[in-house]
Parts: structure tokens; C-alpha cells; sequence
């Protein structure tokens, strides 16, 4: 096993618009980060990615770029980003960005040129389509609109595989690449010292996307899914290849790509050479949802589902590469709504929830506020969500004469909102978050849950504290790092059981993801135990109680 530096990280991810407001407009900014350096490094953590912090007009909260080269006036200035990697330096923590490349705004003035001057060069770093005045076919985006958009009055139409803000790049084009692959130099020149990459897995565009023609509609809005078209298509290794080779490896970045890679391709992205250190596996997050008519809808599923999805993703991953076990983050939901029945929301459901990820095989990534067991907000209308994408599902919904009652309920419980509320510092107004109305609400939680909590003896925080101290610092930190994993498989299907092992020790993580009492097999019982979210120790594992223990070998 290679040893790499980013293997020893957890990840911290923050959305730096709903962190710290320090300059009193109600979005949170860079010098904000700069003051919780602090809290995160009594947390533990020793990496950040920071969601996107360029200039933008926020149509996606920063994830539709209209300058690659400077920070969002927002968020504060290039200044603010240096000395925020020179503190977190100084605390032995690195900051990654997000690389967002898939697509930019239409306000970056490459679509600007494109638009108006079809035969700058810029047009060409855009897909776009001449037609005798109908939209090229029928593809849908991501958001539930057509992808195709209509350039002003002109027979003209550009591809969008998000928002109609975000105009999609033509990866085909040589000199778009070279300023893409310049641009990452030039963050990596400021000490960046990784990505996480957007919507990679859209780079490369089929034949068939650009094709005049009115595809087999798969939904009632008379549309097709994008994602046959232009979702990890023949040919997208040779672009990430460049990006790799060019950057990448030449300064030893950390990547984390988001991107559903599938069992045949996995070696190919991150075995011994591949294409990024990580990707994200959705398989497991997204198991609550499935895809009816081309949108997502919510579905039943159970704790053996999701026992079964976790053991086959580590399966799958360690075959090859490295994992990067993840609950949260700014697209989902709070975790805790999503895998514990609201009835059995505490302290130990939330800390077994932890525990089940933590240890995985993989660089952990926590999402700002998970570990205070922040939880969703409770919506009531769609004008209380900001996300573009709820709003464009929502309106979507109406204009087609779907029942948009139902598509709200589904946002209330999934919306990418839920976890982009402000971060619950403490008790005062705003949750400290802020001194004026912050640009969405505060989840009224915050009164209970918050940072203040750190002290007290049952916390999550203190628990994800004390995970991070075990994975890191400990005696155990090498074999909770590089060890094996090992998928324990027993009747009960709430008992969810794996260990990590290497040539001196064996640790078994023993979660019971449910109420009913479970009596531990006599070959569980034994060893030291170096993590329990309850006070018995009694051979059996009670309400949610989660134990971690070690063996020597
Ligand atoms: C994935 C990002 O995580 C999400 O927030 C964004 O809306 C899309 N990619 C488009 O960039």
C-alpha cells in the first residue's frame, strides 16, 4: 500500500456561504473561516475543501463561475484565500477548492463573447448549435428543463447539462483545456493543495446529444434524461488523463472527483495510477431515492440495504483504491433525518450513525455542522428554499401540471437546502452566525443544537471528536488508516458489524442500527474497548449503542 499524505486526512467541508458572516451582510466569508480555525482544529480535522469560492453570480451558490482567476466579493478577496491557507497551514491543515470545469456562468465572459460574436473563438468553448429554429431534441437537465436554451432571438442554442446559467464547456477544445489546466496552476501556485471536482463525469459528450431528432420520451414532460447522453461516456479518461498528468500528480494534489463511477471503470480512476486519489460512491447516500419518470422521488429502504451497499462499495474500492467515506454534504440532506426515524433522534442514534462511516476504509469527510448532529429544516413552503434546482423542480412541477404538493413534500425531506442553512454556532441571534438576517433561515434548532455543546459530557461533537483523535492520533491510527476491511456478516439485519485489521491488530466496529437489543456472538465479546456511545458494556448491544474494540493480534 503507497502511503500518501491525504491518506492520514479527515475532511472538513465547509459551504462557505452559510459558515461565518464577519462583515455583516448574511452570508458567511472567508475571514469567517479564518476565525473557526480554531474550533476545527480542536475537532481534529487536517483538511478543508471549501465549496466554490470564485466570483459568480449565485445562481447555483457559487457553482456557475464567471471568473475562474478571483474569490467572490462575497466571500472577500485572493488576500483573504492566502491568509486563510497560511493559518491553516500553520495549524497543519491543508485546503482544497472545488474545481467546477463541467460548466461556468453565462456571465463568465467567454459565454458573453460566444453569444455575441458567433465566430469568436470563445464560441467554441461552448456546445452550441445552429437549428432551423427547434431546440436540437429533446434532452433534459439535471434541473427538469430542456438542456438546450435559446441563444436571444437566434436560431442558436447552447447545452446546459444544470441550469440554463450554467452553459456547459466543450472539453473538445483544445485551448478550453489549456485554460482550464492554467487556472489550476495558478490556485495550486497559492498553496491549494487539491480538488474536489465537480460533475466530472460530464465532461465528455456522446454523438447522439447533438442529434436532430425527438428521442423516446422517458417522462411526461415529453423529455429524456441527460444521463445516457453525456454521463461517463466513451473517451472521458483522455481529458482527465491530461488534468492528471499536467497537474494532479505533478504537485501531489489530493482529488476527490464527483462521479458515479461504475465496478468495470473503478480501477481505471483510482487503482495504483488512477485518474484522481478518491471518487465519491453515491451508492449508499442516494439510497433513499430512486429515479421515476426522469426525476428523483423518495423510496422505502431498510438497514440491511444499506449495510449491503456500504460492504459492497468498500469491497469494490479497496479491490483497487481508496474510499472516501462520506455522510453529508451540500447536495443531501441532513443524514440523521435520512437514516434515523425521527422518533429515535438523540445523542446515540446520532453517534451510531457516525460510528458506521467513520471507520471505513478511505479519507472521511465530515460536512460543516454534522458533527454537532445538526438536523433538517423544517420547511413549509417552496418561497423558504433558495436552491435553484428545488425552485426549478417546483415550477417545472406547476407548469406541467404534475401535483406540486407532492414534488414539495419531496423537497422538504430531500431539498439540497436542508444542509446549506447557517452553521449553529451558539445561543445568540442568528445562531452567531451572523449580526443581520442571514441570506436564508436558521433552523430554529438552533437553541439546542449548536457549538456550545462541545463541553458538555454527551455530545457529538466530543464523539466526533474523539473518532478523529482514535483515526489519527492514536496507537490505533495506523491501522485505522491503512488497515484491511472486513465486512461481519451476521443474522440480525440491524446489527451492522465490520473490523480493520493489519499484521498487529484487529478492530471491530459494532454498530446496532435500531431499537431491539442484540446479543453480541461470543466471538465479539472479547477485546479492549476503545469506543462506546453508552455506558453497558454487558455483552449485548442496546438501543443504538455502538462499540469499537481492539484485539491485538
Ligand atoms: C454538483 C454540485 O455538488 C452541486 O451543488 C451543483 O449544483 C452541481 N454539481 C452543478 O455544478
Amino acid at each position: 500500500m503507497r502511503e500518501k499524505w491525504w491518506k492520514k486526512s479527515v475532511v472538513y467541508q465547509i459551504y462557505p456561504k452559510s459558515f461565518q458572516d464577519t462583515n455583516g451582510d448574511g452570508i458567511g466569508d472567508i475571514q469567517g473561516i479564518i476565525r473557526h480555525l480554531d474550533y476545527l482544529n480542536n475537532l481534529g480535522v487536517n483538511m478543508i475543501w471549501l465549496c466554490p469560492i470564485n466570483v459568480s453570480p449565485m445562481k447555483d451558490n457559487g457553482y456557475d463561475i464567471a471568473d475562474y482567476y478571483q474569490v467572490d466579493p462575497s466571500f472577500g478577496t485572493n488576500e483573504d484565500l492566502e491568509e486563510l491557507v497560511r493559518c491553516a497551514n500553520t495549524y497543519g491543515m491543508k485546503i482544497i477548492m472545488d474545481l467546477v470545469v463541467n460548466h461556468c456562468s453565462d456571465q463568465h465572459k467567454w459565454f458573453q463573447e460566444a453569444v455575441e460574436e458567433p465566430d469568436s473563438k470563445y464560441a467554441s468553448y461552448f456546445i452550441i448549435e445552429e437549428t432551423d429554429g427547434n431546440e436540437p431534441n429533446n434532452i433534459r437537465s439535471y434541473n427538469g428543463t430542456s438542456a438546450w436554451e435559446r441563444i436571444g432571438d437566434s436560431n442558436r442554442f447552447y447545452f446546459h447539462a444544470f441550469a440554463k446559467e450554467q452553459p456547459d464547456l466543450n472539453w473538445e477544445n483544445k485551448s478550453l483545456r489549456e485554460e482550464i489546466i492554467n487556472m489550476m496552476k495558478f490556485w495550486q501556485k497559492k498553496g491549494i493543495a487539491g480538488f474536489r471536482i465537480d460533475a466530472i463525469g460530464n465532461l465528455k459528450k456522446s454523438k447522439a446529444t447533438f442529434e436532430r431528432k425527438v428521442f423516446e420520451p422517458d417522462g411526461s414532460d415529453g423529455m429524456i434524461s441527460a444521463e445516457p447522453f453525456i454521463l461517463m461516456q466513451e473517451g472521458i479518461e483522455e481529458y482527465l488523463r491530461e488534468l492528471r498528468d499536467e497537474v494532479f500528480d505533478k504537485y501531489d494534489m489530493f482529488t476527490v472527483a464527483e462521479v458515479n463511477v461504475p465496478e468495470n471503470k473503478i480501477s481505471e480512476f483510482i487503482g495504483e495510477n488512477g485518474l484522481f486519489s478518491t471518487v465519491f460512491d453515491f451508492s449508499y447516500t442516494d439510497l433513499d431515492i430512486e429515479k421515476i419518470g426522469g426525476k428523483e422521488w423518495k423510496r422505502n429502504w431498510t438497514v440491511k440495504e444499506l449495510k449491503e451497499k456500504i460492504f459492497q462499495s468498500q469491497n469494490m474500492i479497496q479491490r483497487c483504491g481508496w474510499g472516501s467515506p462520506y455522510l453529508e454534504n451540500h447536495d443531501q440532506p441532513r443524514s440523521v433525518n435520512k437514516y434515523i426515524p425521527e422518533k429515535d433522534l438523540g445523542y446515540e442514534s446520532k453517534t451510531a450513525l457516525a460510528t458506521l462511516y467513520f471507520f471505513l476504509r478511505g479519507t472521511p469527510f465530515i460536512y460543516q455542522g454534522q458533527e454537532l448532529g445538526m438536523e433538517n429544516y423544517p420547511f413549509k413552503c417552496i418561497e423558504e428554499m433558495r436552491d435553484q434546482f428545488a425552485v426549478d423542480r417546483y415550477e417545472q412541477a406547476e407548469k406541467c401540471g404534475e401535483d406540486a404538493r407532492k414534488v414539495f413534500d419531496y423537497l422538504r425531506v430531500r431539498g439540497r437546502d436542508n444542509a446549506r442553512t447557517p452553521m449553529q454556532w451558539n445561543t445568540d441571534s442568528y445562531a452567531g452566525f451572523s449580526t443581520v438576517i442571514p441570506w436564508i433561515d436558521v433552523n430554529p434548532d438552533y437553541v439546542s443544537i449548536n457549538a456550545q455543546q462541545l463541553t458538555e459530557p454527551k455530545s457529538v461533537f466530543g464523539y466526533y471528536k474523539e473518532m478523529i483523535r482514535l483515526r489519527n492520533k492514536s496507537e490505533y491510527a495506523e491501522t485505522l488508516t491503512y488497515g484491511d476491511f472486513r465486512a461481519i456478516v451476521t443474522e440480525e439485519d440491524n446489527f451492522i458489524c465490520y473490523s480493520r485489521y493489519d499484521e498487529r491488530y484487529e478492530i471491530i466496529i459494532m454498530i446496532n442500527f435500531g431499537t431491539d437489543m442484540i446479543s453480541l456472538p461470543n466471538e465479539l465479546k472479547a477485546g479492549k474497548v476503545l469506543l462506546n456511545n453508552r455506558r453497558e458494556n454487558d455483552g449485548t448491544l442496546h438501543s443504538y449503542q455502538a462499540i469499537v474494540m481492539v484485539r491485538e493480534k
